[in-house]
């Protein structure tokens, strides 16, 4: 029998504060949505953040002061002292990376000693790494884009079941039979398939085994660690990488990522019984952006995209790649909101779009003289689907003082009004600027 439902303090978010109320956050768009300062501003009430998918192609930026931190693996629950943060079994983990990302925030005074990593999360491999590239450049036009990470061909090979997983990676015996058998079938792909170099055995033990050594302290089996958490009642914040329309089931399949990046993805990327996971906040940027390739309905390839590019530095946090960026996009928004089911949302970006003179929200789109509402699964459709747009009078006031909701100029409480019907949830915080205390947050209870 199910326990009834504990209904603990209302904070400024909306949400119940503590009491093991579970927490997700995840990103509507295409990534990039500022998830990291959402994650930042949330981890102080929780005791636990923790990852469940995706991998070093992420880039989670907070602005701390002076300081910006940048995190691709490391849960940003990390800059907040004692909090417990997890990178779960969901997760695909190039230890090099995780490594530097250990010893850079070590270097800045950030205490890791919290850090733990699943056991069951797989490895990303040099191969995965290399064929990344191997397979984009053999796409030619139709690539994807990708962060050239090595998170595709590692997660196919997860799907594949001859994925190296972190326990592996722990036994020496383990792992020299694992890339042995592995390897040989990766360097016939890299050699016979793409006449490229093979990658040698000895350098990649080596360096995985020492890798193995310096990550030792923080593995561990989370199912037992996830079950005695909540047994005991502690709050966990589950963050999300990427956006929705990046996800591998509901995104714009092939130009995605390979994981389940909405919310089914983060029972099975955690071990969090999906009924612990008690709400959805969905990050929705003031307007849409994508980085890579594939179809863009609302892209504005011109000076109203430059202008929102340079205001919102919409330059990849993880590759420097600049971003696409345009109008909002409702009916990808409608759509990512009907799998995700968020309780609440979280608009970010808004003082980006205080120059603009009017703003666009596409509401439907147009294929073959006809209106759809529901966003489309063949990417062809996408591609030729013209937006119909509703347009919203600009604020063209400076907003990045305002802490309040309800102290937005009428304008843009009009806009976020259209931004909550889309998603059919309420905003319970609007970021105003980079900084982190710049978010305009709901005062009034209810
Ligand atoms: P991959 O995840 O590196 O395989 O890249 C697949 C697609 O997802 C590409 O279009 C990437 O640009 C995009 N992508 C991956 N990670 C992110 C992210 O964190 N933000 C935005 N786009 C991403």
């Amino acid at each position: 029998m199910f326990a009834p439902r504990r209904v603990g303090r209302r904070d400024n978010y909306g949400m119940v504060k503590g009491m093991g109320e579970n927490l997700l956050v995840l990103g509507l768009q295409w990534g990039d949505e500022g998830k990291g300062k959402v994650i930042d501003a949330l981890s102080g009430d929780f005791d636990v953040v923790v990852r469940f998918q995706g991998g070093a192609n992420a880039g989670h930026t907070v602005q701390v002061k002076e300081e910006k931190f940048v995190l691709h693996l490391i849960p940003s629950g990390i800059l907040h002292p004692g909090k417990l943060c997890i990178v779960g079994n969901g997760v695909v983990v190039d230890p090099q990376c995780l490594l530097e990302e250990i010893d850079g925030l070590e270097a800045r005074g950030i205490d890791v000693s919290g850090l733990i990593l699943s056991d069951r999360a797989h490895v990303v491999m040099p191969y995965h790494k290399v064929l990344d590239s191997l397979r984009e450049a053999a796409l030619g036009k139709r690539k994807i884009a990708t962060t050239g990470r090595g998170i595709g061909p590692c997660y196919a090979d997860k799907a594949a079941r001859c994925g190296v997983r972190v326990v592996d990676m722990m036994r020496p015996a383990t792992l020299r039979r694992k890339l042995k058998e592995v390897l040989a079938a990766k360097n016939k792909e890299l050699v016979q398939l793409y006449g490229a170099e093979p990658i040698e055995f000895a350098e990649v033990f080596a360096a995985y085994e020492a890798y193995a050594e310096r990550l030792k302290p923080y593995v561990r089996d989370t199912v037992p660690l996830v079950r005695d958490l909540l047994e005991k009642g502690k709050s966990i914040l589950l963050e999300g990488a990427q956006g929705t329309m990046l996800d591998i089931n509901f995104g714009t399949y092939p130009y995605v990522t390979s994981s389940n990046v909405s919310a089914g993805g983060a029972a099975v990327g955690t071990g969090i019984p999906p009924n612990r996971i008690k709400r959805v906040m969905g990050v929705v940027k003031a307007y849409s952006s994508r980085v890579g390739a594939g179809p863009f309905p609302t892209e504005q390839d011109n000076d109203i995209g430059k202008t929102i590019r340079e205001r919102g530095h919409e330059y990849g946090s993880t590759t420097g790649r600049p971003r696409r960026c345009g109008w909002l996009d409702g009916v990808a928004l409608r759509h990512a909101a009907s799998v995700n089911a968020p309780d609440s949302i979280a608009v970010m970006l808004m003082d980006v779009l205080s120059v603009l003179a009017e703003l666009k929200v596409c509401v439907a789109y147009k294929l073959n003289g006809q209106e759809i509402e529901n966003f489309p699964a063949d990417p062809d459709h996408l591609a030729e689907a013209e937006p119909v747009y509703e347009t919203f009078e600009g604020w063209q006031t400076d907003i990045s003082g305002v802490r309040s909701i309800d102290k937005l100029p009428r304008a843009a409480r009009d806009y976020l009004a259209a931004v909550e019907e889309v998603t059919g949830a309420r905003a319970e915080m609007v970021s105003v600027g980079p900084e982190r205390e710049q978010i305009a947050r709901r005062t009034c209870d209810g």
